[in-house]
Protein backbone atom coordinates (compact mmCIF):
# COMPACT_ATOMS: atom_id res chain seq x y z
CA UNK A 1 0.00 0.00 0.00
CA UNK A 2 2.87 2.34 0.78
CA UNK A 3 4.33 1.53 -2.76
CA UNK A 4 0.96 2.40 -4.19
CA UNK A 5 0.80 5.91 -2.55
CA UNK A 6 5.08 6.27 -3.63
CA UNK A 7 3.85 5.26 -7.17
CA UNK A 8 0.86 7.63 -7.67
CA UNK A 9 2.91 10.71 -5.99
CA UNK A 10 5.87 10.10 -8.56
CA UNK A 11 2.83 9.92 -11.07
CA UNK A 12 1.33 13.13 -10.09
CA UNK A 13 4.47 14.73 -10.07
CA UNK A 14 5.34 13.27 -13.35
CA UNK A 15 1.75 14.64 -14.99
CA UNK A 16 2.27 17.99 -13.55
CA UNK A 17 5.74 18.49 -15.05
CA UNK A 18 4.30 17.64 -18.45
CA UNK A 19 1.85 20.10 -17.85
CA UNK A 20 4.86 22.38 -16.87
CA UNK A 21 6.42 22.24 -19.91
CA UNK A 22 2.98 22.52 -22.08
CA UNK A 23 2.25 25.87 -20.62
CA UNK A 24 5.71 26.64 -20.82
CA UNK A 25 5.83 26.10 -24.44
CA UNK A 26 2.30 28.36 -25.02
CA UNK A 27 3.51 31.23 -22.80
CA UNK A 28 7.43 31.35 -25.08
CA UNK A 29 4.77 31.54 -28.47
CA UNK A 30 2.83 33.97 -26.82
CA UNK A 31 5.84 36.19 -26.06
CA UNK A 32 7.23 35.43 -29.60
CA UNK A 33 4.29 36.14 -30.85
CA UNK A 34 4.02 39.72 -29.18
CA UNK A 35 7.67 40.26 -30.25
CA UNK A 36 7.36 39.55 -33.49
CA UNK A 37 7.07 42.98 -35.51
CA UNK A 38 4.64 43.75 -37.64
CA UNK A 39 4.50 45.01 -41.41
CA UNK A 40 4.92 48.20 -42.58
CA UNK A 41 1.47 47.66 -44.05
CA UNK A 42 -0.38 46.72 -40.74
CA UNK A 43 1.13 49.81 -39.00
CA UNK A 44 -0.13 51.57 -41.70
CA UNK A 45 -3.89 51.01 -40.65
CA UNK A 46 -3.17 53.20 -37.38
CA UNK A 47 -0.49 55.68 -38.87
CA UNK A 48 -2.57 58.24 -36.84
CA UNK A 49 0.10 57.17 -33.31
CA UNK A 50 3.10 57.32 -35.20
CA UNK A 51 4.66 60.95 -35.08
CA UNK A 52 7.88 60.23 -35.30
CA UNK A 53 10.75 60.94 -33.54
CA UNK A 54 12.78 64.51 -34.10
CA UNK A 55 12.31 68.02 -34.32
CA UNK A 56 8.66 68.06 -35.11
CA UNK A 57 5.69 67.18 -32.99
CA UNK A 58 2.33 66.71 -34.25
CA UNK A 59 1.09 69.99 -36.86
CA UNK A 60 -2.24 70.34 -38.29
CA UNK A 61 -1.66 70.91 -41.83
CA UNK A 62 -3.85 73.84 -43.36
CA UNK A 63 -6.42 72.57 -45.12
CA UNK A 64 -5.76 74.55 -48.16
CA UNK A 65 -2.66 74.23 -50.28
CA UNK A 66 -0.16 77.17 -50.74
CA UNK A 67 1.20 76.99 -54.33
CA UNK A 68 4.30 78.79 -53.47
CA UNK A 69 5.60 76.13 -50.92
CA UNK A 70 4.67 73.44 -53.57
CA UNK A 71 7.17 74.39 -56.39
CA UNK A 72 9.78 75.31 -53.94
CA UNK A 73 9.60 71.62 -52.17
CA UNK A 74 9.48 70.37 -55.91
CA UNK A 75 12.69 72.55 -56.76
CA UNK A 76 14.21 70.52 -53.62
CA UNK A 77 12.98 66.90 -54.31
CA UNK A 78 14.18 67.25 -57.80
CA UNK A 79 17.65 68.16 -56.61
CA UNK A 80 17.94 66.36 -53.67
CA UNK A 81 15.81 63.28 -53.55
CA UNK A 82 14.85 61.59 -57.17
CA UNK A 83 18.20 59.96 -56.54
CA UNK A 84 16.44 57.45 -54.57
CA UNK A 85 12.70 58.13 -54.52
CA UNK A 86 10.29 58.33 -57.58
CA UNK A 87 6.57 59.86 -58.05
CA UNK A 88 5.33 57.15 -59.98
CA UNK A 89 6.92 54.30 -58.51
CA UNK A 90 9.03 52.19 -55.91
CA UNK A 91 12.07 52.95 -56.29
CA UNK A 92 15.49 52.67 -53.90
CA UNK A 93 12.63 54.14 -51.72
CA UNK A 94 9.22 54.35 -51.32
CA UNK A 95 7.27 56.46 -53.93
CA UNK A 96 5.48 59.87 -52.34
CA UNK A 97 2.19 59.78 -53.52
CA UNK A 98 -0.61 59.58 -51.42
CA UNK A 99 1.79 59.57 -48.22
CA UNK A 100 -0.60 61.47 -46.30
CA UNK A 101 -3.06 59.19 -46.53
CA UNK A 102 -0.54 56.27 -44.43
CA UNK A 103 1.98 58.93 -42.98
CA UNK A 104 1.25 61.94 -40.34
CA UNK A 105 3.09 65.01 -41.41
CA UNK A 106 5.07 65.32 -38.20
CA UNK A 107 6.11 62.02 -39.43
CA UNK A 108 7.48 62.51 -42.90
CA UNK A 109 9.23 65.51 -41.77
CA UNK A 110 10.59 63.95 -38.69
CA UNK A 111 12.01 60.72 -41.21
CA UNK A 112 13.54 63.72 -43.91
CA UNK A 113 14.88 65.17 -41.15
CA UNK A 114 15.75 62.60 -39.06
CA UNK A 115 16.65 59.87 -40.99
CA UNK A 116 18.85 58.28 -38.83
CA UNK A 117 17.28 57.96 -35.03
CA UNK A 118 13.98 57.47 -37.10
CA UNK A 119 15.27 53.55 -38.58
CA UNK A 120 16.77 52.98 -35.22
CA UNK A 121 14.20 54.29 -32.68
CA UNK A 122 10.40 54.69 -34.51
CA UNK A 123 8.54 51.33 -34.93
CA UNK A 124 6.94 52.41 -38.74
CA UNK A 125 10.52 53.56 -39.79
CA UNK A 126 12.49 50.34 -38.40
CA UNK A 127 10.14 48.03 -40.24
CA UNK A 128 10.26 50.19 -43.41
CA UNK A 129 14.05 49.65 -43.69
CA UNK A 130 13.97 45.92 -43.03
CA UNK A 131 11.46 45.75 -46.07
CA UNK A 132 13.46 47.92 -48.36
CA UNK A 133 16.61 45.54 -47.63
CA UNK A 134 18.44 47.17 -45.19
CA UNK A 135 18.68 50.15 -47.66
CA UNK A 136 18.36 53.44 -45.26
CA UNK A 137 16.91 56.85 -46.07
CA UNK A 138 19.65 59.25 -46.78
CA UNK A 139 19.90 62.26 -44.60
CA UNK A 140 20.33 65.41 -47.10
CA UNK A 141 20.62 67.72 -44.69
CA UNK A 142 17.24 69.88 -45.37
CA UNK A 143 16.26 72.85 -43.36
CA UNK A 144 13.18 72.41 -41.18
CA UNK A 145 11.73 75.21 -43.82
CA UNK A 146 12.89 73.26 -47.00
CA UNK A 147 11.62 70.14 -45.47
CA UNK A 148 7.69 71.80 -44.90
CA UNK A 149 7.96 72.81 -48.77
CA UNK A 150 8.48 69.23 -49.78
CA UNK A 151 6.00 67.84 -47.39
CA UNK A 152 3.73 70.51 -49.11
CA UNK A 153 4.78 69.16 -52.63
CA UNK A 154 3.79 65.65 -51.53
CA UNK A 155 0.41 66.35 -50.85
CA UNK A 156 -0.22 66.93 -54.50
CA UNK A 157 1.57 63.99 -55.36
CA UNK A 158 -1.68 61.75 -55.96
C1 LIG B 1 20.31 57.36 -51.08
C2 LIG B 1 18.90 57.15 -51.32
C3 LIG B 1 17.88 58.13 -50.77
C4 LIG B 1 17.85 59.51 -50.91
C5 LIG B 1 18.85 60.42 -51.61
C6 LIG B 1 16.62 59.93 -50.26
N1 LIG B 1 15.95 58.85 -49.75
FE1 LIG B 1 14.16 58.88 -48.78
N2 LIG B 1 14.28 56.87 -48.50
C7 LIG B 1 15.24 56.05 -49.02
C8 LIG B 1 14.95 54.67 -48.67
C9 LIG B 1 15.78 53.46 -49.09
C10 LIG B 1 13.77 54.70 -47.91
C11 LIG B 1 13.04 53.49 -47.32
C12 LIG B 1 13.87 52.74 -46.33
C13 LIG B 1 14.11 53.50 -45.08
O1 LIG B 1 13.20 54.22 -44.65
O2 LIG B 1 15.18 53.39 -44.50
C14 LIG B 1 13.36 56.09 -47.82
C15 LIG B 1 12.23 56.55 -47.16
C16 LIG B 1 11.74 57.84 -47.23
C17 LIG B 1 10.51 58.29 -46.68
C18 LIG B 1 9.48 57.42 -45.99
C19 LIG B 1 8.55 56.93 -47.09
C20 LIG B 1 7.39 56.10 -46.63
O3 LIG B 1 6.63 55.63 -47.49
O4 LIG B 1 7.23 55.92 -45.43
C21 LIG B 1 10.38 59.62 -46.96
C22 LIG B 1 9.23 60.53 -46.59
C23 LIG B 1 11.55 59.99 -47.69
N3 LIG B 1 12.38 58.90 -47.83
C24 LIG B 1 11.78 61.26 -48.18
C25 LIG B 1 12.94 61.66 -48.84
C26 LIG B 1 13.22 63.03 -49.24
C27 LIG B 1 12.27 64.18 -49.09
C28 LIG B 1 14.47 63.03 -49.79
C29 LIG B 1 15.24 64.20 -50.33
C30 LIG B 1 15.43 65.32 -49.43
C31 LIG B 1 14.97 61.65 -49.73
N4 LIG B 1 14.02 60.86 -49.14
C32 LIG B 1 16.20 61.24 -50.19
C33 LIG B 1 16.33 56.44 -49.75
C34 LIG B 1 16.67 57.73 -50.05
Amino acid sequence: MKRFAYLLTILALLVSACGGDKNNAESVKEKYKKKAPKSVAEMEKDYQKYEGIGPISSFEMPAEIDQGLVDQGKVIFEAKCTACHKITKKFIGPSPANILDRRTPSWVMNMILNPDEMTQKDPLAKQLLIEYNGSPMANQNLTEDEARAVLEYFRTLK
